[in-house]
């Protein structure tokens, strides 16, 4: 079992490298280096040595929602339950701070669905439109899938 540890700052530019190469090749989002340094609190990771394979991000919106995001796993890393890990990880941090409601917006929707995160429509996550995907060069073509996951509808 890998272990999923918060991010350190020295971790940043190697987050910053394995989401922008697949940011790359239409996979995820590019994320500015100046961003990640800002939400390096957010971040988890796993290394493999000193090498970063795997990170995610859990951002908190309001008083009761959060987003995971920045999810990426090295290729030679994947399909080895990393990512499972650390979106369980983010899950439980969302939890222990007293957030129910989490959402993401992805390339990858079956990866989250596997998790009991369901589709909703993009429309009903106002704060995230008006924030985050009015800076995004898409907007208002967002191509990603968001979905939601419901923490008291899992217990
Ligand atoms: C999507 C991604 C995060 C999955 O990470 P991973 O470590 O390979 O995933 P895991 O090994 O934890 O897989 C967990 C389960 O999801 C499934 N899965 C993995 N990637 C999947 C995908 N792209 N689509 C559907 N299911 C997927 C696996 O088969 C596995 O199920 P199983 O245990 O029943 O076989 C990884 O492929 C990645 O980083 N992709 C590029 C970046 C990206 O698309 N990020 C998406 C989030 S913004």
């Amino acid at each position: 079992m890998n272990q999923v540890e918060k991010a350190r700052i020295p971790d940043v530019p190697q987050i910053h490298q394995l989401i922008n190469r697949f940011a790359g090749k239409g996979e995820m989002l590019p994320r500015p280096l100046s961003e990640l340094y800002e939400d390096v609190r957010d971040f988890f990771v796993i290394r493999e040595g000193e090498q970063v394979v795997a990170c995610a991000a859990l951002h908190v919106s309001w008083s009761d929602l959060a987003e995971i995001r920045s999810v990426a796993v090295a290729e030679d890393s994947q399909r080895k339950g990393l990512g499972d890990q650390l979106v369980a990880t983010c899950l439980k941090e969302a939890a222990e701070l007293g957030i129910a409601t989490i959402f993401c917006f992805t390339y990858q929707p079956e990866f989250f669905r596997r998790q009991k995160f369901a589709d909703i429509d993009k429309m009903e996550l106002p704060r995230k439109v008006w924030t985050d995907c009015f800076r995004c060069p898409k907007f208002p073509n967002c191509d990603e899938t968001a979905l939601i996951y419901h923490a008291e509808e899992q217990a």
